[in-house]
């Protein structure tokens, strides 16, 4: 077996509710999978499973050669023991102990001498800029201090996997911000190997390697963040990355029919019957005078809004015969009920089936 983490068939229920179910992936050494997905989807119960704090109802888990999990053979590696490091979004330090002492704690369990220790504890809040602060009681730092300790004291030990849980959603927006990059530098100059839940996007995406895509309990699709976003699985995929436009189809008199009444010329190799025709808010043009289609899909419509965003303006507009509701960019503000052009090329559509 090639892969340094593999997850079989996990499952888990609480008081007859199966909160996860049918879990796999594979991670391979130096990776960082990101388990994005909205709150309550079971994200933490996964990560908890993989830390060993929890027992998976079913299936298996291995790493580096171990048989982790197996309750099928009553298999359950104790949490200490599959030298794993946790950070949390609450930053768990140890109120009574120096930073230098939180860093140094794991490192004394495992036996290390002092002078070797020292070195460690030293190298690691070097790393995360700390080194200055070594004396300093945590509560004497502000979040994003604490979370660098933290991240600090979950490196010294050298986890054979790291796993964090949120652990820049306590902080305000400009610190985040900053740590994200600066956790990404330190995932790759380490080359650790992380799993890192999130319900952030843009964590998702400037963090992973790979993006295991949760909802309801499911691994929904998993991926490289490019390969989600540019190709979703489903409509729930295309909506909880980017901003997406779904209509209903279904092939009709050798085109495609959107809803009820609006038809649209397509040429109809490889689309399946029905399903949702998806477009990205950013392939799709609005403006207030026609221009010619030059093998743009081209539809009438009406804007409702415009929404300033900086360097362009979303506009909302209404499309064909059934009236849906599309978001596209626009150049200008454009006064509500005005008609409008809606184009976007048909290289930028996808056909979702769930
Ligand atoms: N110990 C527990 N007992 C009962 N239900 C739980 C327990 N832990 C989590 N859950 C439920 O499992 C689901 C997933 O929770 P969680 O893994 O914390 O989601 P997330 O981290 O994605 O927000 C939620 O519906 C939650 O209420
Ligand atoms: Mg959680």
């Amino acid at each position: 077996m090639s892969y340094f983490l593999e997850a079989r068939g996990l499952r888990k229920t609480f008081d007859g509710t199966t909160v996860l179910d049918d879990i796999d992936f594979r991670l391979e050494r130096g990776e960082c999978l990101v388990l994005l997905g909205p709150s309550g989807c079971g994200k933490t119960t996964l990560l908890n499973i993989i830390a060993g704090m929890l027992a998976t109802d079913a299936g298996e888990l291995h790493c580096d050669g171990d048989l982790l999990d197996a309750p099928a053979r009553g298999l359950h590696q104790p949490m200490r023991e599959r030298r794993f490091s946790m950070v949390f979004q609450d930053f768990s330090l140890w109120p009574h102990m120096s930073v230098a002492d939180n860093v140094a704690f794991g490192l004394k369990v495992q036996g290390m001498a002092r002078a070797e220790r020292r070195r460690r504890v030293a190298e690691v809040l070097r790393q995360v800029q700390m080194e200055a602060f070594a004396d300093r009681s945590p509560g004497n730092l502000s979040g994003g201090q604490q979370q660098r300790v933290s991240i600090a004291r979950a490196l010294a030990v050298r986890p054979r996997l790291l796993l964090l849980d949120e652990p820049l959603s306590a902080l305000d927006a400009r610190l985040r911000e900053d740590l994200k990059v600066e956790l990404g530098t330190l995932l790759r100059d380490t080359g650790v190997t992380a799993i890192y839940v999130t319900h952030d996007q843009s964590e998702a995406f400037s963090l992973a390697s790979r993006i295991a895509l949760m909802y309801q309990g499911r691994i929904e699709q998993i991926g490289a963040p490019e390969e989600i976003y540019r190709a979703p699985a489903s409509a729930f995929a295309a909506g909880f990355l980017g901003v997406s436009n779904l209509m209903p189809y279904r092939r009709h008199n050798g085109g495609l029919r959107l809803g009820e009444r609006t038809d649209i010329h397509w040429r109809l190799n490889g689309v399946p019957d029905e399903g949702q025709l998806m477009v990205r808010r950013e392939s799709v043009w609005v403006s207030p005078s026609e221009a010619p289609a030059n093998g743009c899909i081209a539809l009438a419509g009406v804007c409702h809004r415009t929404n300033f965003l900086g360097d362009r303006h979303e506009a909302v507009v209404s499309v064909g015969e059934d009236g849906f509701t599309l978001r596209g960019f626009s150049d200008e503000r454009v006064p509500e009920g005005t008609p409008v052009q809606v184009r976007f090329p048909a290289e930028a559509v996808h056909f979702l089936q769930r």
